[in-house]
């Protein structure tokens, strides 16, 4: 299964999307004399980001490898978001312990928000970790690669203010050949008072436009069929460029990569509710080839919490943008995060969440307790005061009233048709192919004489929570 997909599934419970781990790399590549191997944990732009250093260290005289028996250098790229999501990463921590016994030239290294956050503190708890590299130094790799080598830990964890990596072609890893991740911005300047991740990743910048389109036609003409754009708020993406006196807003960008082809489809994520626009809206009506799908996170349904969260719009304002895209964008998929018992939460504000769950009737929803991060607004303002078996029972009150809606979801699709991106075998059976709709659901049916890459219809029979299953009636080429 590729990452794309794993990403995309429904995962209402907590904790998974962060804690799942992907070991990437081929195995063919035998120019090399020596070899890395690297697991990602965390979000999407984790994932893009290994892809970079991917191609930093092949241009360093590194293959990679999904063998770590066979790797000289083990990297890490790490999540911090949750508490769990760190533990997991100390956990597989200890298990590169035994094979670093066995093999004492081995180099491991630790990358990402972790990384970031811990800095050296990382080489004192772990002490088998010879190199700590933040999200902003990847360009430094194979310098402290080399230090490690001579028996120095090394340590790089200077966030910048205008590192996008937009000059370095990533190496897709573990690709599927259909979908791709592609970058358009890093960091954050929000302050979500829960979030870890402004910290982890320094201030919002916006890469430039022109190699955004560049990538992705790059990716078009090598065979993919689908990109992703991912920024933690794509819509306050903003290039200027200079030589034209031109500013290329994200709806632009969006009409940019959708005049690509309108053989390739166009996905992004995440929206912020304060900062999608109807220029947005509007640009995906227009074009056939931007899939009908937001993740507009709420957090929380209640106006107070939100405030606390400093989320800075209330919960009148987000059903507002709610009713928006439903009324420019009638078939749009919906999909959200929320967060259960964030600090001083009251039963009644929890059912706040309950209703605005009701209200919206997301397809697809992520959902977590509060996990009090080191550093944070909320840690240093506010007391992590509601018990852990509460915020366990109110995360299952949203898990199982989502699991209904995202039942009925996939119940009303049953009897309609719809164009399906193949993207690989299913799971389940090598007869049947899997790919998604539009609106981002997963459809699988008989494989026929179709493959993947191929746009198909397709007419559904039946349902599962999750999957959408049917039958080819037509090509779509
Ligand atoms: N940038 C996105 C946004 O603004 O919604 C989300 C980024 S964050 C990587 C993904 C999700 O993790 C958040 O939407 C939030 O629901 C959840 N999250 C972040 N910090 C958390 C915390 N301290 N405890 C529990 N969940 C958290
Ligand atoms: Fe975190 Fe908020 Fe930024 Fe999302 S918008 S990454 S939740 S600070
Ligand atoms: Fe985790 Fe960092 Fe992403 S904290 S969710 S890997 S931005």
């Amino acid at each position: 299964m590729s990452i794309m997909q794993e990403l995309m599934l429904d995962k209402t419970h907590d904790e998974t999307r962060q804690g799942e781990a992907f070991s990437s790399g081929a195995t063919a590549n035998q120019d090399y004399n020596k070899y890395f191997y690297i697991e990602s944990y965390g979000c999407a732009m984790n994932f893009a980001d290994s892809e970079v250093v991917a191609s930093i260290l092949h241009n360093n005289g590194f293959g990679s490898t999904t063998n770590v028996d066979a790797a000289d250098l083990i990297l890490i790229n790490t999540c911090s978001i949750r508490e769990k999501a760190e533990q997991t990463v100390r956990k597989r921590l200890t298990e590169f312990k035994k094979l670093k016994r066995s093999k004492p030239g081995m180099v491991i290294g630790v990358l990402g928000c972790m990384a970031e956050r811990l800095k050296s503190a990382f080489l004192e708890e772990e002490k088998l970790v010879d190199i700590v590299v933040g999200p902003d130094a990847y360009r430094s790799l194979p310098g402290l690669i080399e230090e490690a080598n001579g028996g120095q830990k090394a340590v790089n964890v200077l966030l910048s203010r205008d590192e996008t990596y937009a000059d370095i072609a990533p190496v897709r890893l573990n690709s599927n050949g259909v979908n791709a991740f592609v970058s358009i911005m890093r960091g954050c300047n929000n302050m979500c008072s829960f979030c870890v991740v402004p910290f982890t990743r320094g201030r919002e910048r916006s890469r430039d436009a022109e190699s955004i389109v560049g990538e992705c036609q790059a990716l078009f003409n090598d065979g993919y069929r689908e990109v992703t754009l991912l920024g933690q708020n794509v819509d306050s993406y903003y290039w200027l460029n200079e030589q034209t006196d031109t500013v290329v807003t994200f709806a632009r960008l969006l009409e940019k990569v959708a005049l690509i082809s309108p053989l390739l489809r166009v996905r992004f994520s995440t929206s912020h509710p304060k900062d999608i626009t109807d220029e947005v809206l509007f640009t995906m009506k227009q074009y056939e080839n931007i899939c009908n799908y937001i993740h507009l996170p709420v957090q929380s349904g209640s106006t107070r919490v939100l405030q606390m969260m400093n989320r800075t719009y209330s919960r009148e304002w987000y059903i507002a943008k709610v009713d928006r895209i439903r009324e420019i964008l009638p078939d749009c998929g919906l999909s959200t995060d929320m967060i259960a018992g964030f600090c001083t939460e009251t039963e009644e504000e929890h059912q706040e969440s309950l209703s605005l769950m009701e209200y919206c009737k997301y397809d697809l929803a992520y959902l977590y307790f509060y996990s009090e991060r080191p550093g944070t607004l909320a840690a240093r303002r506010f007391e992590d005061d509601i018990p852990l078996e509460v915020k366990k029972r109110r995360l299952q009150e949203l898990v199982d009233l989502h699991r209904t809606h995202s039942l009925k979801s996939m119940q009303k699709d049953v009897g309609k048709t719809f164009k399906v991106l193949i993207e690989g075998e299913s799971k389940k059976n090598k007869d049947e192919l899997f790919g998604r709709n539009d609106q981002n659901k997963a459809v699988v049916f008989p494989k026929g004489h179709h493959k993947k890459g191929d746009y198909v219809f397709v007419k559904i029979n039946t349902c599962t929570a999750g999957t959408l299953l049917g039958e080819v009636v037509a090509s779509a080429e």
